[in-house]
């Protein structure tokens, strides 16, 4: 037996992957137990929690492996900040300490944070490193149904690149292209997600949401003047509208000036169509440049299958395009698409690039991304006991009957059952649930259950069996990676002022037949429901077809707004008490809210810092 673990720290999202005999054990983001989002420490809990799945101890793992290369990253930094200086010595005056005592000698520090694991801990030797997009192509490419197929890696940065093409055959993936920092689309799409006033490395998903509502009428302003995009879809930035490479911010006065407008402040200026405007623009350049790298790579290699990874792979409007556009045949997303995942490709590469091993192939080596923790029932009722819960316990059978019921009375359900997602999206494991055709749906669970923008749109689950008679999608799409149009025949239309009048009243206009997951443009980011994979997740949507007709529900993650995703029963509870949700379902335990304590209600709506 060959036991590897991958680890992921120091960056943004710190995880941990176990791969035994190369098949995929466990997988957890250190965020969800530290309650800390995007904690990027080391991930003591999320390498326990790996470890105890596999019952071993950290002296019997055989191999260890970081996601990245730490000496070529600091190479990186240190010769960007020559190239620009003396401008940078700010950001590298600030930032070198950290380097020096934390990261460039990052084995000894490794090491020392995995001997607190286990004592016995002492071969140093076991640690290895892995390249950053080497490990965001192997995440993609391994866990993937194809025996072949064209990988690519789209992020802000790793050591030096942050686009990469590679071919993946079947236990060997070979980088045959890269751009390399700071030429970025990761970071020029954090570049306007900060000059819209939301928070770099976690608000890119807000301006993919705010796109629909504008217009790209900012498209070619970029296009000219910020980047020269080439026909295969390689390009290159113009640095001197960016404070990346130097400062401590992403835009400078040079891009305010361009737009005409200064970067937003989100507690002083509203959101404006201007925003929305700039949101639609970058999103189109964005969908540009991804879809002419597909299209070049695509025929010039005559590989019919594509695998994606890296931050910008979650940006799932692009990548609903590239099949829509049948660019390739089929797509595969690695759902931990982000750094997170990186401790997986670290680990999986290491397995078939370093010990030459050959692949298995089969349909969802990720296991439908149900890789962290789960709670048995005993576990569950001991912890609902502690909590002072007001619980109903009932059969699987009738779990289902009664959720289905209290769905369509438009209640909304957070949903605990079986093992955690790995990466950012709630799959069924721990989601917010709800009745998508309710038209007051939307605005309710923005505001008074996830304490968030009204804007933000939600997404729908969807038996696979029904997919393509509710959506123009043919293919699967299990990780809610890809935005899809509602068919026309369940369009409402609505007219033009209101699809461009922007504001929480204006939200609650009927504009589908499931309203609540569709956006002003009748797209949804959709997830497809697999019996293979949540086998109880599929029969609560075939019982609420049952009920209603309608196989979607309203699936949006269980948290609150700058939450990580709760990931035991005490985080669900509390989360519960802390919001109007109606019910809370874990396992086979029902509790309603109006049975619970009103002693025990938190004032939950300040507890996090919005993200
Ligand atoms: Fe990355």
């Amino acid at each position: 037996m060959t036991s590897i673990l991958g680890i992921s720290a120091f960056y943004h999202d710190s995880a941990a992957a176990l791969v035994i005999d190369g098949k995929i054990i466990a997988a957890a983001q250190e965020e969800r137990f530290s309650r800390k989002k995007h904690d990027s420490s080391y991930p003591y809990n999320a390498v326990q929690y790996v470890l105890s799945e596999a019952k071993l101890k950290l002296s019997q793992i055989n191999h260890i492996v970081f996601f990245e290369k730490p000496f070529l990253k600091f190479e990186r930094l240190l010769e960007t900040y020559l190239a620009f200086a003396p401008s940078g010595f700010k950001s590298f005056s600030l930032s070198m300490p950290i380097w020096l005592r934390e990261k460039l000698f990052q084995k000894k520090y490794l090491f020392d944070n995995l001997k607190e694991h286990d004592d016995h801990f002492n071969d140093i030797d076991k640690i290895n490193f892995s390249e950053h997009h080497y490990s965001h192509a192997a995440s993609a490419f391994y866990p993937s149904p194809f025996e072949e197929a064209i990988i690519l890696t789209l992020d802000g940065v790793g050591e030096w690149a942050t686009t990469t093409v590679s071919i993946g055959k079947k236990n060997e993936i070979k980088i045959i292209k890269e751009i390399n920092f700071p030429h970025s689309l990761g970071l020029i799409y954090s570049a306007f997600t900060y000059y819209t006033g939301f928070k770099v490395n976690s608000g890119e998903y807000k301006v993919m949401g705010l796109a629909p509502y504008g217009e790209p009428k900012y498209k070619d302003i970029i296009v000219n003047n910020l980047m020269d995009i080439k026909d295969d879809g390689s390009f290159r930035l113009d640095m001197s509208y960016f404070n990346y490479a130097t400062g401590l911010t992403m835009t400078n006065k040079k891009f305010s000036n361009l737009f005409g407008q200064p970067v937003r402040d989100p507690n002083k200026n509203p959101l404006t169509q201007f925003h929305m405007d700039i949101a639609a623009s970058i999103q189109a350049v964005t969908e540009e440049i991804v879809l002419k790298i597909s299209q070049s790579i695509a025929s010039e290699y005559k590989i019919k299958n594509l695998c994606l990874a890296g931050g910008v792979a979650l940006n799932c409007v692009a990548n609903g395009k590239i099949l829509k556009n049948k660019i390739f045949d089929n797509i595969w997303i690695q759902p931990a698409a982000g750094d997170a995942g990186g401790s997986l490709g670290a680990a999986l590469a290491y397995w078939h690039k370093e010990l030459g091993q050959p692949r298995d192939i089969f349909k969802d080596q990720m296991k439908g991304s149900y890789l962290g923790p789960s709670f048995n029932e005993e576990e569950v009722e001991k912890e609902l006991k502690l909590l002072k819960a007001n619980y109903k316990k009932v059969n699987s059978e009738n779990l289902i009957e009664i959720i289905a019921n209290e769905l369509n009375k438009e209640k909304t359900i957070g949903w605990f059952q079986g093992k955690m997602e790995f990466g950012p999206r709630a799959l069924g494991g721990r989601s917010i649930i709800a009745d998508p055709r309710s038209e007051k749906m939307q605005k309710e669970l923005n505001l008074k259950v996830k304490f968030r923008e009204s804007f933000r749109p939600f997404a729908p689950s969807i038996l696979i069996e029904d997919v393509s008679n509710w959506f123009d999608l043919k293919n699967e799409s299990p990780y809610m990676l890809l935005v899809a149009d509602l068919k026309k025949e369940l369009q409402i239309q609505m007219s033009k002022e209101d699809q461009t009048l922007f504001g929480i009243d204006k939200l609650n206009i009927k504009r589908s037949s499931i309203p609540a997951v569709t956006h002003v443009d009748y797209s949804a980011r959709v997830q497809t429901v697999h019996k293979e994979t949540n086998p109880r997740y599929h029969n609560l949507l075939k019982k609420f077809k049952e009920i209603t007709g309608c196989p979607v529900l309203v699936n949006t993650s269980f948290n609150v707004r700058g939450e990580p995703i709760v990931c035991s029963i005490k985080d669900a509870f509390n989360c519960f008490m802390g919001t109007n949700l109606d019910i809370l379902v874990c396992e086979n335990f029902i509790l309603y809210k109006n049975d619970q304590d009103d002693s025990l209600k938190k004032n939950y709506q300040m507890e996090f810092d919005p993200d």
